[in-house]
């Protein structure tokens, strides 16, 4: 993990100006990088400039880092406004990412909602066996990255709460329809929102696979001292806080105490 201020390269909208991505170069960033792991970015010029904020890497280029955001808010509405050539703080790489299918291992699920596209693009990228991308979201706007998981070698199978692009439903109706088609050698990995995870996480258990799943907390340190992000994580028959900055923010889904605080 390192500090680095980097300078960036683009910082691109999507037609709608909802989503953007921004290239920055972080020559001594890039190439620790792991699929499913994150950076630290500190936004000058709002007023809680300490305060950083967590985004997946989306791609890494050479000397270049790359994330996928959603203007959401202040932070990312200061982001959206910077320009190539301004600087910017950057903490990285954090966290614990997802694992790559050995070669020859189990052919791998994955499964996006939204902005979670952008966490799982790396492991598309440098997983030797290529499968299918399950990707949802609201609207047409919402599924992001769909010719570029195409142009790994993946299928994708979009859904669209609306209809408005792909199939209409929730991202797991077709995961699950694939599942009843057989589940031999299968390994599922997911990012998106909390109720998604916790959709997938109950498929892998329904069908006995294995998931590893990115828990995106709400995060203020991002370096596994505040404990703002922490969830609960199995330890044996109890369970206990795992920050998920560090711990996670990738786990196996048989490690999660969903019902700890019920
Ligand atoms: C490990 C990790 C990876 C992430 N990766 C991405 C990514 O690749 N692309 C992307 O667009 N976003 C990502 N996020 C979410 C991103 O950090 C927040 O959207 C961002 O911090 C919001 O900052 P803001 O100042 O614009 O919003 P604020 O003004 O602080 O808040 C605006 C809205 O965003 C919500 N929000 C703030 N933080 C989060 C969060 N962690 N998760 C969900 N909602 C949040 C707030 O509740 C509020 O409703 C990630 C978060 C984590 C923890
Ligand atoms: S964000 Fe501070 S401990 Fe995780």
């Amino acid at each position: 993990m390192l500090e680095q201020t980097v300078q960036i390269v683009s910082n691109e909208p999507d037609p709608t100006d909802l989503y953007f991505r921004l290239v920055m170069s972080a020559p001594r960033i890039a190439p620790l990088v792991q699929p499913g792991q994150f950076v630290h970015l500190r936004i000058q010029s709002i007023k809680d400039a300490l305060l950083r904020r967590p985004f997946s890497i989306f791609q890494v280029s050479g000397d270049t880092v790359s994330i996928l955001y959603k203007n959401v808010g202040k932070g990312t509405d200061a982001l959206s406004r910077m320009r190539p050539a301004q600087d910017l703080s950057l903490i990285g790489p954090l966290g614990h990412g997802f694992t790559v299918p050995p070669p020859g291992g189990e052919s791998p699920l994955l499964v996006a909602g939204g902005y979670g596209m952008a966490a799982l693009y790396l492991l598309a990228q440098r997983s030797p066996q290529k499968g299918i991308v399950f990707v949802g979201g609201r609207r047409r706007v919402d599924i992001l990255c769909q010719d570029e998981f195409q142009s790994l070698g993946w299928e994708v199978r979009a859904t669209t709460e609306d209809g408005s692009h792909g199939g209409k439903g929730l991202v797991t109706q077709p995961l699950l329809a694939e599942l009843r088609s057989g589940t031999a050698g299968r390994k599922l990995f997911a990012c998106g929102p909390t109720p998604m995870l916790r959709a997938v996480g109950r498929i892998a258990e329904e069908f006995n696979l294995p998931a590893e799943l990115s828990m995106d907390e709400h995060m203020c340190c991002g370096v596994g001292v505040c404990l703002t992000c922490v969830i609960p994580v199995k330890t044996g028959a109890d369970w206990e806080y795992q920050r998920t900055c560090t711990e996670g923010p990738v786990f196996d889904s048989t490690r999660i105490a969903w019902d700890a605080n019920s």
